[in-house]
Parts: C-alpha cells; structure tokens; sequence
C-alpha cells in the first residue's frame, strides 16, 4: 500500500481534499473548483486539523482570484479582500487559518502589478504546503529525542498527516521516533463528539503498522493509573503568549490527568500555530458547533429530542500544565513567555 497520505493539494485549477468525513469507511477525494467549496470545506470538516485548514485557506484564496486578475486595481483589491475575509470567517479557533491568510496577503502586496497575481498566489499557497510538511519533519526530529525506546504515548484528536499537508506535528514525532529505530506504542483517545481519533488518528496508524490501541476518552485516567502511559503528546489550535494552548476538547482533562500522574504532557505544534498578540489562553475564541455532533454518532440519534447542548470544539490547557511546546525551531520548557519569544525571532528555517 502507499504509504504517503495525500490530505490535500492543488491540481489543475482545483483544491483537492481527502474527505475527511468519509473515513476510515471510504477513502474518497473531494474536488473544489470554486473558493467557496473550500470554504465549505473547512467548515463542514472535510478538511481539519490547524494546519491543513492554514494550506486549505491559502490554496482556496488562490482558487478566488481566478478569473479576477484583469480587474482594475482597486476592483481586484478589493475582491481579494473579500475573499481574505471571508476565509477568515470560516472557524475561529486555528491560528494557523489567519496566519495563513495574512501570508497570502502580503504575498498579494508585494507582487508588482507587471507579474500575473494569480500566478504568484498559487505559487505561494504550493509553497505554504510544501513548506509545513518540511516543518512537521523538523518537529518530528525535535521531538523524538524527548521519547525514549518503548514509550507508551497517549493521543488525543489527529495531529497527524491528515491534520497537516503531511508527516503530521504529534503523529510526525512518533513517526520521527520510529524512523530514528524506537519502538512506539501510541494509545488514541476515541475524542468525542467527532471522533477524529477513532476515525482518523487509528486510520493512519492502522494503515502504516504503528502498533495502537483505541480507547474511549473516559478511559484515560484509569490507562494512566495502571502506568501505561509515558507520555502524553498532542496537537494545538492556538498558543497564546504565556503558553496557554487550545486543543480538541478534551485535551485540558489530559493535561490535569497527566499531572496528577507525573506523566509529562507534550505539544507539538509549528510556531505558525503561536498567537503572540494574546497574552493568554483567555483571549483564544473558542468555536462552538451544532448540537448535532453531541445528540448523536455519526449521524444516528442517540439523545431525546429536545435536549440542551454544550459543544465547544476546543478547550485551553494552562501553560502550568503543559511540560514542553515541541516546534519546528527546537523545544521550549518553562517559562515558556521567553522560550516563545525566543523560537519566533530564531532565524530557523522552515525548511532544512
Ligand atoms: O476540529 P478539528 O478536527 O479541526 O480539531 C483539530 C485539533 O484539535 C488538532 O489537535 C489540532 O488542530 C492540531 S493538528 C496538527
């Protein structure tokens, strides 16, 4: 079987996606040749994850100019505008979404009227793209030398390949730990209400023979208690300045579990990920979607009609909480406001 997973990519003036809802029942590819499909996309969860949603946004940005290059300027601008924002509003929690709209905005900026914009947009998005596989690997490298040989990880949502362009920010350390020759066992929190773990997180690592074991997410705390955990390892939304990190729901318990265990709790995210106008967890929006994803699985019913919902998609787990933020330009420990100052102005490439 193949192993590269090809979670999304520009094809012949289209964005294509691997339908995220579909799996792991059907592995099918979802065509969007109009921006707006992208933007469906992105919300309806076909692609997800912080930073594939980032080359998602960047490469349907590319898919709205067509067909608006040879407006006059201001027209053109303000078009791109348009659409800047209307990605923008797409989710709120993922940094990783406006730090990507931002980039492709400059890139509108600062290409003279002489070259074709549409050229130089998609350009760019391909870039974004190729540019976070290369920064996953770089995370993974970072990241594995913190595992020893055998460790038992504990995972939450999908931080993998398919929450990425590729190789994944979590799922690309334990993937850097096995390259590197260390056996890995990766236990996968199930992660109600969606579950991008049992559905996604299992696909990948089922598909590539890493060894795994599913469990609901009320079974964490007891895994732990029996000592089988060594280290907990998961994805992030959004990092505010402090450290304070937003993740799938559910992620926050897993940091107090792991407290509480003297498990150490590791973030693995791109510095794309980092929120350095927030100074702490309190200023990230958290999005909160349908009570249909609560009220029932995989669309059958399981809850009375007329039941009240709580279903915010995300939680932020404390930076007291949290032993290391594991990025592309090395791995920051407490006092994580420094260590993060100090990754954000490392002239570390994205790509090496
Ligand atoms: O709602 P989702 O599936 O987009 O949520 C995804 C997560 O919470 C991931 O853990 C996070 O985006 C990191 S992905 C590398």
């Amino acid at each position: 079987m193949e192993t590269e997973i090809r979670t999304l990519f520009w094809d012949r003036d289209a964005v294509v996606l691997i339908d995220q809802r579909a799996l792991p029942l059907e592995e099918r590819h979802v065509r969007c040749t109009g921006y707006q499909e992208v933007i469906a996309a992105i919300r309806d969860l076909t692609v997800r994850g912080a930073p594939a949603i980032g080359v998602a946004a960047a490469m349907g940005i590319a898919l709205g100019v067509r067909g608006l290059a040879d407006l006059p300027s201001k027209a053109l601008r303000e078009a791109f505008d348009g659409i800047c924002g209307e990605f923008s509003a797409a989710r709120p929690t993922a940094r990783n979404l406006f730090w990507a709209v931002e980039r492709m905005r400059r890139c509108f900026d600062q290409t003279p009227p002489s070259e074709d914009i549409r050229k130089a947009l998609i350009a760019e998005a391909i870039r974004i793209g190729e540019e976070d596989i290369a920064i996953n690997r770089r995370i993974g490298q970072h990241g594995q030398a913190l595992l020893p040989d055998g460790a038992r990880i504990l995972t939450h949502c999908n931080a993998g390949a398919l929450a990425t362009a590729g190789y994944g920010t979590a799922l690309g350390v334990v993937r850097a730990a096995r390259e590197a020759g260390k056996k890995i066992h990766v236990y996968v929190d199930e992660t109600r209400p969606v579950l991008q773990g049992a559905r996604l997180t299992a696909w990948e690592l089922v598909r590539e023979g890493i060894p795994c074991t599913l469990i609901t997410d009320n079974m964490a705390g007891s895994l732990m208690q029996q000592g089988k955990v060594d280290a907990v390892l998961v994805g992030a939304d959004r990092i505010a300045a402090n450290g304070d990190t937003a993740n799938k729901i559910g992620t926050y318990a897993l940091a107090v579990l792991a407290r509480a265990h003297g498990i150490p709790f590791y973030t693995a995210a791109p510095r794309s990920t980092i929120d350095a106008a927030l100074p702490d967890g309190g200023a990230i929006p958290i999005e909160e979607r349908n009570s249909a994803e609560v009220t029932g699985i995989g669309g059958v019913r399981t809850a009375p009609e007329g039941i009240a919902v709580w279903n915010p998609a995300f939680d932020v787990t404390p930076h007291p909480w949290i032993a290391a933020i594991i990025t592309e330009a090395g791995v920051i420990r407490p006092p994580f406001r420094e260590g993060i100052e100090q990754v954000l102005s490392s002239s570390s490439p994205a790509s090496a």
